[in-house]
């Protein structure tokens, strides 16, 4: 027998290697050495495909001699490689042909020519042809988890091979050796090298934002990774070795813009998918001109925001757009204002600010004390919040920071004196509008009580030596102190020294003295002409048929028609301490005069409205709600009216009234002042509240009135009219004249409008008035406070207050 010992395979090529003495044994029964064998290649490859094909060799048979003790048959090239081949092996020997053995060798395939690569960041898809159609091939990589062998089978019927590999690492090098098998033989190697492509940034943080420039910062996970980012329209190329951060700063920007920006990681020239965001930079809103009032912040803001927020205690929101706007907020509050920005389904904070609203104005009189020596200064307590109010008296600031006290008490003042006080709040370093500017008297008493005497003194001197010069007749008759003079209704002002005395002199035996003055005052102006309010036309405008204006002084509005009615409205000019049209007394305006009353308002140019009377009293309409009732404006003829504030308090409300004439588009305001505290034909309870209610009336009147007449009114426009009108000018008549003439005063006020002081009660309540403003002595006023009706025992005056009250 013959066996090959090996056979060394190439692709085309084969070498047998037989051993000799195998062949002497197998041919051992033959006579005659042999040293030729024959090899009879059968001359068929045997590939294991399919589509085997029969080759016939260029030469099948091959006499070979033994020259050794083993033969090698070099089975010429020819051969086609990655195919099997079955072999004959005869001995001969004298020419005889030995029963062959026979042999089965294949070839080694060829290796793969070329590799086709795709990859993305998880897998490398391989691609080749197949090696004459074979089908098996082992690649070997370093996978995730060490070296990986994967034996590879591809479809029968295919011409390419296409693998995947994975699962890879994104951004990674591999190393790969491919090889063909066939029956068992290895082809030579085929190496090669693939990345995958980088992983994209798994995120990109806005690290810092500024008006002009923004930081961004990622993570990079592997020193042979590059970027690129883009952004402001440049793109930004990282080299490797940034490591294990990347963080950039862009600037200079533009405020307030938006900024997108994509950062791409490249890896061995393949580049991920892009991290794509987008930013803004902020915007300064310190350098916004905010324009505050004392409930609004208005602002334009340059730059991007979509939301913008002012919250204290509520948010507000202002409307879309660059103009920030938000009002009704609360005075003196320190709001902070956000301003944000959405895009790219993010917030962006723009700005956080904080703006002071101005505080709101206050109001307030003083009270004296210590002798005139000290005063106290009284203010209010309007909605919203301060942190200080500062008083100014005659130039020394006195700051009260805000603890919930409403007054301070400042000494250093001379008795019997008038100054200029000033009170303002302060939310913070921001003021209010306007500060609030009054006069202060200080307590007259202390030099009172020395006047007094001296006056009396000097009277005394005078009247003894006129009387013993002039009229010694006086003398021997010792009558010349007589009430009856003192009631005279033409006497003119009585000093501050001797009010106390006169008041107590007309107050003795149950007001009589006031009762007798008040009598004389009923006829007086009477005889006065009325022809305009008793017209036919003009009878459905009066509330009452028997207060009705004369005609020298009434108010007659404007008319296009000379010989018309309408100039007609139950209303009289009223003589003041400064000119003889400083008020105009008018009746509550009825539903049919409202407009009137309005185009009196306008015509008059009208500043500021007295109101002295509740609409409605004791279930009884006592003045037509001229005004319209909420924030929407009215009309009121050619006037739309609209209520701009509105304060309330105690006992009084303010409100400011706009008017605008609807033709010609002019607006003006006016401020409207109402006492709710008073009952018709009655007295407030207390001096104090009106004496202070008339302060507020007088500083506008000085500061805004302008000249323009005071529209004072209640229902008929006679009584508590009178009252307030009287009050004003008698208390401007105390401070610079140093007396008063509240009978002179009543009578001239009578002989402009009947009934001006309706009821004798509010005749005395003015000379309580004027006695409380001499001496304001706390206990007094308590009293008064705690029982009004005190004051009046015994006054006839009282029955009247208690039954209209
Ligand atoms: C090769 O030999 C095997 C048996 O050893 C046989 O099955 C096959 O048909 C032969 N091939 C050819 C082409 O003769
Ligand atoms: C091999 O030898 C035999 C006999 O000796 C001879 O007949 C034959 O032709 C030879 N073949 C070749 C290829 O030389
Ligand atoms: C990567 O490519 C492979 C093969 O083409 C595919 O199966 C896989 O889904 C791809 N992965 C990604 C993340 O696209
Ligand atoms: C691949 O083939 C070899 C023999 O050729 C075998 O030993 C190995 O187990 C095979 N591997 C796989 C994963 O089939
Ligand atoms: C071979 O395989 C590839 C993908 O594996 C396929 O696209 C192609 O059509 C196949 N060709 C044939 C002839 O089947
Ligand atoms: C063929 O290659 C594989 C892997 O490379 C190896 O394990 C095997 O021993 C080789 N076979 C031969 C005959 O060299
Ligand atoms: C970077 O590439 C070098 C070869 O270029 C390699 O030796 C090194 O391991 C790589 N580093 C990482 C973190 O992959
Ligand atoms: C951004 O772009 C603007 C206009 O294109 C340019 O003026 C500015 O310098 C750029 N900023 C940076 C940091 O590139
Ligand atoms: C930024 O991207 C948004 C979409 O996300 C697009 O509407 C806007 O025009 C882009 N802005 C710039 C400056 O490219
Ligand atoms: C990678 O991205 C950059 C920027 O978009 C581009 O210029 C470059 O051609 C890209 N490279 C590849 C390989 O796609
Ligand atoms: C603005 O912000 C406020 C508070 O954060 C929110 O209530 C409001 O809905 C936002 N408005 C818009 C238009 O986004
Ligand atoms: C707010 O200011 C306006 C004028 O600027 C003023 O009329 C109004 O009385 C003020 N309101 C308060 C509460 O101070």
């Amino acid at each position: 027998m013959i066996k090959p010992l090996s056979i060394k395979i190439t692709s085309d090529h084969l070498l047998l290697c037989v051993f000799l003495c195998l062949l002497w044994g197998t041919a051992g029964s033959s006579t005659a050495s042999s040293t030729s064998a024959m090899l009879t290649a059968t001359g068929t490859a045997d590939s294991s495909t399919a589509s085997s094909t029969s080759v016939m060799l260029t030469a099948p048979e091959k006499n070979v001699t033994a020259i050794a003790e083993d033969i090698v048959i070099d089975v010429v090239s020819g051969l086609i490689s990655g195919t099997k081949y079955n072999f004959t092996l005869y001995t001969v020997f004298g020419g005889v042909r030995s029963s062959g053995v026979k042999l089965t060798a294949v070839t080694a395939p060829e290796r793969v020519n070329m590799v086709r690569v795709t990859q993305n960041d998880s897998s490398i898809t391989l691609r080749w042809d197949k090696v004459n159609s074979i089908s098996t091939y082992v690649l070997l990589y370093d996978g995730n988890d060490g070296p990986v062998r994967e034996n590879i089978s591809a479809l029968p019927d295919n011409t390419s091979v296409t693998h995947v590999v994975s699962p890879l690492t994104a951004g990674k090098k591999y190393f790969f050796i491919l090889t063909t098998v066939f029956g068992e033989v290895n082809s030579t190697k085929y190496t090669f090298e693939a990345v995958t492509v980088p992983p994209k940034v798994s995120s990109v943080d806005v690290t810092e934002r500024s008006v002009t420039s923004l930081t961004l910062n990622w993570e990079n996970a592997d020193i042979n990774w590059t970027y690129l980012l883009q952004i402001n329209g440049s793109t930004v190329t990282f080299t490797r070795d940034i490591y294990p951060k990347v963080s950039y700063s862009v600037s200079p920007l533009k405020p307030g813009t938006q900024y997108n920006f994509s950062v791409i990681t490249v890896f061995s020239g393949f580049n991920s998918t892009a991290y794509e965001a987008c930013t803004v930079t902020t915007i300064d809103c310190t350098s916004v001109p905010w324009h505050v009032t004392n409930s609004s912040i208005h602002g334009m803001v340059e730059g991007l925001f979509s939301n913008a927020t002012a919250t204290y205690k509520q948010t507000h929101i202002s409307p879309q757009g660059s103009n920030v706007s938000f009002t009704g907020l609360i005075p003196g509050a320190t709001y902070g204002l956000f301003l944000e920005y959405e895009a790219c389904s993010q917030r962006f904070q723009q700005c956080h600010h904080t703006e002071t609203v101005r505080p709101p104005s206050l109001s307030a009189h003083c009270d004296y004390l210590g002798a005139g020596y000290s005063i106290s200064v009284v203010w209010n307590k309007p909605e919203g919040v301060w942190t200080q109010v500062e008083v100014n008296v005659s130039g020394q600031y006195h700051p009260v920071p805000e603890n919930g006290e409403q007054s301070i008490q400042i000494s250093g003042f001379q008795p019997a004196r008038t100054y200029e006080v000033t009170v303002d709040s302060l939310s913070g370093h921001v003021r209010s509008s306007a500060p609030y500017v009054f006069l202060c008297d200080t307590d007259p008493r202390g030099v009172i009580a020395g006047s007094v005497f001296a006056v009396l003194l000097f009277a005394l001197v005078c009247l003894a030596v006129f009387l013993v010069l002039k009229r010694p007749d006086l003398i021997r008759k010792k009558s010349f102190i007589g009430g009856a003079k003192l009631s005279n209704p033409k006497s003119k002002a009585i000093s501050v020294a001797e009010f106390p005395n006169h008041f107590n002199q007309l107050s003795a035996d149950d007001n009589r003295g006031f009762s007798q003055e008040y009598e004389n005052l009923v006829p007086v102006g009477t005889e006065q002409t009325r022809k305009a309010a008793v017209l036919p036309e003009n009878k459905a405008k009066n509330r009452f048929n028997n207060v009705l204006p004369y005609d020298w002084c009434r108010v007659r509005l404007n008319t296009s028609n000379p010989n018309g009615t309408s100039d007609y409205i139950n209303a009289s000019y009223m003589p003041g301490y400064n000119s003889n049209r400083e008020y105009i007394a008018t009746q509550g305006p009825l539903p049919s005069t409202v407009n009137d009353f309005w185009r009196m308002i306008w015509e008059q140019r009208v500043k500021g409205i007295v109101m002295v009377t509740n609409c409605i009293e004791g279930g009884r309409t006592k003045c037509e709600r001229y005004w319209p009732g909420d924030s929407k404006p009215c009309h009121y003829g050619e006037l739309l009216i609209t209520i701009r504030s509105e304060q309330q308090e105690t006992n009084w409300t303010l409100r400011e009234f706009s008017l605008k004439h609807t033709e010609t588009s002019e607006e003006r305001k006016v401020k409207h002042f109402h006492f709710t505290a008073w009952p018709d034909h009655g007295v407030p309870q207390g001096t104090k509240v009106l004496i202070h209610f008339r302060e507020l009336v007088r500083w506008h009147i000085e500061r805004e009135a302008g000249g323009a007449p005071t529209v004072v009114h209640c229902s008929a426009g006679v009584g508590r009219t009178g009252t307030i009108i009287a009050l004003d000018v008698l208390l401007q008549q105390l401070v610079k004249k140093r007396g008063v003439g509240i009978n002179a005063f009543v009578h001239k006020m009578r002989l402009s409008r009947p009934y001006m002081v309706q009821t004798e009660s509010q005749y005395v309540f003015l000379h309580q008035c004027i006695m409380d403003s001499l001496q304001p002595d706390e206990k007094m006023e308590e009293n008064i406070y705690e029982n009004a009706d005190m004051i009046y025992v015994n006054a006839t005056a009282l029955q009247e207050l208690r039954t209209n009250a």
